[in-house]
């Protein structure tokens, strides 16, 4: 087995890029990981990394609480990259000078090789002139010892430089976004002929690494995992079970807002993959603590409160756990907290605060991968379709798609609704095709006829997007004559509704959940 030695580290300034500068180097079958700016140069080191990739930010480097690095990295002794931000930094702690500007700079810029050479990252391939991505506020004026511009803009701002004694790069564009001509080109010149990394790395031998490095971490001692049914989830605990096998012990929690016979369903598959799960029905529970609450965060937070009890108390039960066992990916990773004290919970499903809480080693095997290789890696472990291909839903469930007070009979009409929007979407062939389709349940009434008599009721929703990350969404543009039938059925079928809507709003302006 190969080991996968290979490292680049991405120190994350909180730049929205650090994730594309990631994908990037995976596309060239690099291997990265992403680490906070607060790592210490131990940490970084630990990783015996080929190359040190400082991102953007949206700091000034001249602001007194400005995000910075530990100046030890820069020492370690392999390559470094600056990224807009990320180059200011290394400007400021390598002696340089870096100038806060009144005016930003947004946009796509021409810049224009400077020195008349070729360097080595802007190499002889990039023609003299060409287009970037800039976003920044503060400029370079005085170089540090060492340093060479390599390009400047049009306005004569310095846009690259290099220490090529030392191995420092910086750019003050981004090379990780497409608006940027070359920049591919550039990332491979840092990774491959500055940094020498041989670009093989594939998700077989990453599972193969990943197995017997869990097998060496958890030894005898036992693992706990709180399952939802998302992919996530699901896949680490197939992965850490084929490492550990039956000293992976896992709990799932039914908080009574799942989709119609979906706690059952996903017991089922989770069974038959030989997981050892405990479930546990808290819906009374979640019910009860639910009554009369409307408002969308206070939803959040008493779910997410109640889970982590849950989860507590049937955890403590399991003896001699040492681990708990989460499904973080690498978006996770990025959206956690980056100012010193913030959070890192993103949904109720990330336990927060339990491993602390619980003297439990936090072990997340999936964390530098992006979501389709954990859909690659299900299929590397032959997990059915059914999971892996699963849909993303909301760790609050049902909650934030039944609008004003939730009850059982509410959410039992929004159950019956939305199974009949899916169960039609399916069988016309559309549901694989659309990222998210669900029903919301409106606490609106309004005046119907059925039959000969007159209705006051709820209304329902259908709301169907497709979208590549959730962060921007397109409403889904459904054929008319399904939408006739899923508005038949429900109003026929379901209880308690006597009209049915469709949402045409994209993200943004509005969000994919209506809560
Ligand atoms: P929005 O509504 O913000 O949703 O456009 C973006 C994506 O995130 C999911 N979502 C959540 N997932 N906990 C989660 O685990 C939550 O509180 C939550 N809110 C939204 C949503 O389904 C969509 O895929």
């Amino acid at each position: 087995m190969k080991p996968l030695n290979e490292n680049i580290i991405i120190i994350n300034c909180g730049s929205q890029f650090t994730q594309l500068i990631a994908r990037r180097l995976r596309e060239m079958r690099v291997h990265s990981v992403i680490i906070n700016w607060d790592a210490s140069a131990e940490k970084v080191k630990s990783y015996s990394p080929k190359g040190i990739i400082i991102s953007g930010g949206p700091d000034s480097v001249n602001d007194p609480d400005a995000v910075t690095i530990d100046p030890e990295i820069l020492g370690i002794g392999c390559p470094v990259l600056g990224i807009c931000y990320g180059m200011q930094l290394m400007t400021k702690l390598t002696g340089g000078t870096v100038r806060t500007s009144p005016r930003r700079e947004y946009g796509v810029t021409e810049i224009q090789k400077a020195g008349g050479y070729n360097s080595s990252l802007l190499g002889e391939n990039i023609p003299s002139k060409f287009k970037v991505l800039m976003s920044h506020g503060d400029n370079v004026c005085e170089l540090p010892e060492g340093f060479t511009a390599t390009s400047t803009t049009e306005r004569g701002v310095i846009s690259s430089i290099e220490d090529k004694e030392r191995n420092y790069f910086g750019l003050q564009f981004h090379p990780e976004v497409i608006h940027t001509e070359h920049g591919n080109y550039i990332l491979h010149s840092f990774v491959f002929n500055i940094c020498k990394c041989s670009g093989d790395w594939n998700l077989s031998d990453w599972v193969n690494n990943t197995i017997e490095s869990i097998k060496s971490s958890v030894g005898n001692s036992k693992v706990v995992c709180g399952l939802s049914g998302g992919v996530d989830s699901s896949v680490s605990a197939v992965l850490v079970h084929k490492a550990v096998g039956d000293k992976l012990q896992c709990v799932f929690v039914n908080h009574g807002l799942m989709r119609l016979n979906e706690p059952e369903a996903v017991m089922k598959e989770y069974e038959s993959l030989g997981l050892n799960v405990k479930y546990v029905d808290a819906s009374d529970l979640f019910l009860k603590e639910l009554e009369g609450v409307t408002d969308p965060e206070q939803k959040r937070k008493i779910i997410g409160r109640l889970f982590i009890d849950v989860f507590e108390r049937e955890a403590k039960k399991i003896e001699g756990a040492e681990w708990l066992l989460q499904g973080t990916i690498y978006p996770d990773v990025i959206e956690s907290g980056l100012k010193k004290g913030a959070a890192l919970i993103k949904s109720h499903h990330n336990v927060g605060g339990l491993p602390e809480k619980m003297n439990l080693k936090l072990l997340e095997p999936l964390r530098d991968l992006f979501k389709d290789e954990v859909r690659k890696l299900g299929k590397i472990i032959n997990m059915p379709d059914e999971i892996i291909e699963r849909k993303p839903f909301p760790g609050p469930g049902l909650a934030v798609r039944c609008l004003g007070s939730i009850t059982k009979e509410r959410l039992d009409t929004l159950r019956a609704a939305d199974a009949i929007f899916r169960e039609e979407l399916k069988n016309s062939g559309h549901y694989g095709g659309i990222w998210q389709a669900f029903c919301v349940l409106l606490p609106v009434r309004s005046v119907g006829v059925m039959g000969d008599s007159r209705t006051y009721s709820e209304a329902v929703v259908l709301r169907a997007v497709n979208s590549q990350d959730a962060m921007t969404a397109e409403w889904t543009r459904i054929d008319y004559d399904i939408i006739d039938k899923v508005s038949k059925r429900i109003c026929n079928e379901v209880q308690g509704i006597n009209r049915v809507v469709l949402d045409v709003t994209s993200k943004p302006p509005a969000t994919i959940e209506w809560e």
